[in-house]
């Protein structure tokens, strides 16, 4: 039986690699031939223990995480992390700067707020998210806990390319929506997260990445899910195993691909051609200012914004699913993930073509 797959342009949950898929399929009635399927055998089987060690193994390597860094596999999503990161790196009296690039910055400074002294050093949010700051915009404060930046902002569709400045403050980020789709300085980090449903695997996992040395000087009070030391060098509890099988697989094919190098140039090659059509004529308005641009979410406008709609509408129709902007923002939006293939990003932009040919 053949299944049509469609240009698949989701946010997220979002494009999977379709060797994933499929090697996830055969799992589904018997995990690595154990006779129960992915889904119906014990997370503390040496089989699934295997995935795991595999998947973490994986991911040090490919993202260069050094030993110091303990890699979890959670629950709660991105959004739990908002309020995590504070609540295990805040102690009294401490204070964490915040640099503000949208909707999902927001989010996390407003559960920052709760737990102690939080800084907005720099806030995008009165030029329309449209770029992120440069080094020389924000100060941060040396006795800061720590810095915290959204590597790429999903909505806006902007993205930092280098890590922020923070002299010896180290840094957290949320990484949701660019884990893994180009090298970056991990060492620097006290903390990174992200929701593996955009560059990784489903939804329902969340890998958060932490420095093993901050943890000495944290909190000890903090309820025992939410406490990261609880995760150190162990399963805790019920992980998503289904989710956790996903991400080993997505990390063999990114080794397969090359690894992150490779990846983020492949990531470029993608961006560039839609970019490009876009920069070629008055007709589209592109959101992001040049620098800041994202590589995993392209927005832009019809410059007549009425015929957002029949884009939309027509797109759907030729085979390309996603591209309405998000509900806050309007527009259109292309989310370009590692697993988007350069033949889905062409076919959006030889559509672009004849839609401007024919509307504009
Ligand atoms: C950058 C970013 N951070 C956080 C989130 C929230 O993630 P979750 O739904 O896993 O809580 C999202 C979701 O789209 C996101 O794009």
């Amino acid at each position: 039986m053949t299944i049509e797959r469609k240009h698949n342009f989701f946010a997220g949950p979002a494009v999977l690699p379709l060797e994933v898929v499929q090697a996830v399929q055969a799992e589904l009635l018997s995990f690595k031939g154990m006779g129960t399927g992915l889904m119906e055998s014990s997370h503390r089987s040496k089989q699934f223990d295997a995935t795991w060690t595999h998947a973490q193994a994986l991911m040090a390597e490919l993202f260069g995480i050094p030993d110091t860094h303990e890699i979890m596999f959670l629950q709660g999503g991105a959004s739990l992390q908002f309020l995590n990161v504070p609540l295990n790196l805040l102690p009294q009296g401490a204070k964490a700067d915040y640099i503000d690039t949208g909707t999902w910055s927001k989010k996390a400074i407003k559960e920052a707020q709760r737990i102690g002294d939080t800084s907005v050093l720099w806030s995008g949010a009165d030029i329309g998210y449209n770029r992120v700051p440069t080094p020389d915009e924000y100060q941060v404060r040396p006795d800061a806990a720590y810095l915290h930046y959204t590597t790429n902002n999903t909505i806006a569709g902007t993205q930092f390319h280098a890590e922020p400045v923070s002299g010896d403050v180290p840094l957290v980020a949320d990484m949701s929506s660019d884990m893994l789709c180009c090298p970056r300085d991990v060492a620097r980090h006290a903390v990174i997260y992200a929701g593996a449903q955009k560059n990784m695997g489903p939804s329902g996992v969340v890998i958060v990445i932490v420095d093993k040395g901050i943890l000495e000087r944290t909190k000890v009070d903090i309820p025992t899910y939410l406490n990261y030391r609880t995760h150190v060098g162990t399963i805790f509890n019920t992980p998503n195993t289904l989710g956790v099988f996903v991400i080993e697989k997505v990390l063999e094919w990114i080794e397969s691909m090359g690894g992150l190098e490779a990846m983020h140039a492949h990531n470029k090659a993608k961006a560039a051609l839609l970019y490009d059509a876009m920069d070629a004529s008055p007709f589209w308005k592109p959101h992001a200012t040049v620098e800041s641009r994202s590589l995993m979410n392209i927005t832009w406008r019809i410059a007549d914004n009425d015929l957002e709609p029949k884009f939309i509408a027509e797109a759907t129709a030729a085979g390309m699913l996603g591209l309405k902007g998000h509900r806050s923002v309007g527009g259109l939006r292309a989310s370009t993930y590692n697993a988007c293939p350069v033949a889905s990003v062409q076919a959006l932009v030889d559509f672009m073509k004849e839609f401007e040919r024919v509307n504009g």
